[in-house]
């Protein structure tokens, strides 16, 4: 159901690649609440994914520029204007990529040039796309600015490697230009820490299926699908957040706020009866 919540806005989506991308959703529910916007990628995703089918369905323009590279950003942000006829009011980042994990390198023995492409592309891309448009002027007055967390950023899961740095520094950015931006234009600029979600970029860490169903059973509600993160970016896109800025919004159907639940308890307590009965039995 559509309500209407971004007629006449105008945004600029980062990071679709095929159907199961979390901004995929996020595209296919602002043009549904009446947005106009552009779709943006970086060129090698153009040659795998699928964006270009999304922009037919979106009736949106797509164009290719590596947020890290700020003439590129420059370029899609100066054509973005042109093309909706005027300032954006929304953009989502929803960029996230460690070679390390890609290539399996374990946190302990980490490619520093890599963790730096790392940190490049999952954090400081926010920082460039924000001050980019901070200078052209690019975004309206009130406009809203997202980008996607995880809860690593707070805690310690393993597997999720050098990805933890970037997710907390790209918190930490959403806080620090949230206060610059707020003062000089009054645009929000907010993250939402995403339940574990099957993507192409979530499924490539390593043990992916484990933790996925780990917060499925730890969390009230459930891991939140991509659809409904896609619902808290609409409110964060629209005037009814007029106020919100600087945030680090959950949306984990309650993951974060537990400590065990009665699921992992009777996981653990069946680990304990099997191991009770392999030492019960003769060696
Ligand atoms: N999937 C999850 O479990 C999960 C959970 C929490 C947060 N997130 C975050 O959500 C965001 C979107 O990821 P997703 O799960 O939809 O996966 P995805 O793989 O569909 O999206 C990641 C996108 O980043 C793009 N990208 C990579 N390098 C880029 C560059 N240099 N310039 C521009 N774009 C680049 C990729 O092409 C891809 O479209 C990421 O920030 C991710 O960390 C994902």
């Amino acid at each position: 159901m559509a309500y209407g919540l971004l007629n006449g806005k105008r945004g600029l989506i980062f990071g679709a690649l095929d159907e199961q991308s979390i901004a995929w959703k996020v595209a296919l529910q602002a043009k549904a609440e009446g947005a106009r916007f552009t779709l943006s990628n970086a060129p090698v995703a153009m040659r795998m994914g699928k964006i270009q089918e999304l922009g037919e369905q979106c009736n949106a323009e797509v164009i290719p520029a590596d947020a890290t590279n700020e003439e590129d950003l420059k370029a899609l942000l100066e054509r973005s204007v042109e093309l909706l006829g005027g300032p954006l009011d929304f953009v989502l980042h929803s960029i996230g990529m460690s070679p390390n994990v890609r290539k399996g390198r374990e946190y302990t023995n980490l490619k520093y040039d890599w963790f730096q492409k790392t940190l490049d592309i999952s954090a400081l891309s926010f920082h460039k796309v924000m001050q980019t448009a901070m200078d052209m002027d690019a975004l309206a007055e009130h406009g809203s600015v997202v980008g996607l967390s995880y809860i690593a950023a707070q805690r310690t899961f393993p597997s999720y490697n050098d990805m933890a740095e970037a997710k907390s520094m790209l918190e930490s950015i959403a806080r620090s230009f949230g206060y610059h931006y707020g003062k000089k234009r009054k645009v929000r600029v907010n993250t939402i820490s995403q339940s574990p979600t099957i993507t192409t970029a979530g499924s490539g860490i390593d043990g992916f299926d484990i933790f996925f169903e780990f917060a499925n059973r730890m969390s009230p509600l459930g891991n939140a699908p991509a659809e409904d993160c896609s619902g808290l970016c609409m409110f964060l896109f629209s005037d009814l957040s007029r106020s919100v800025t600087m945030q680090n919004l959950y949306n984990d159907g309650g993951f974060s706020a537990v400590g065990v639940s009665e699921e992992v308890m009777d996981l653990m307590g069946e680990a304990i009866q099997a191991r009770k009965k392999g030492s019960a039995e003769p060696a």
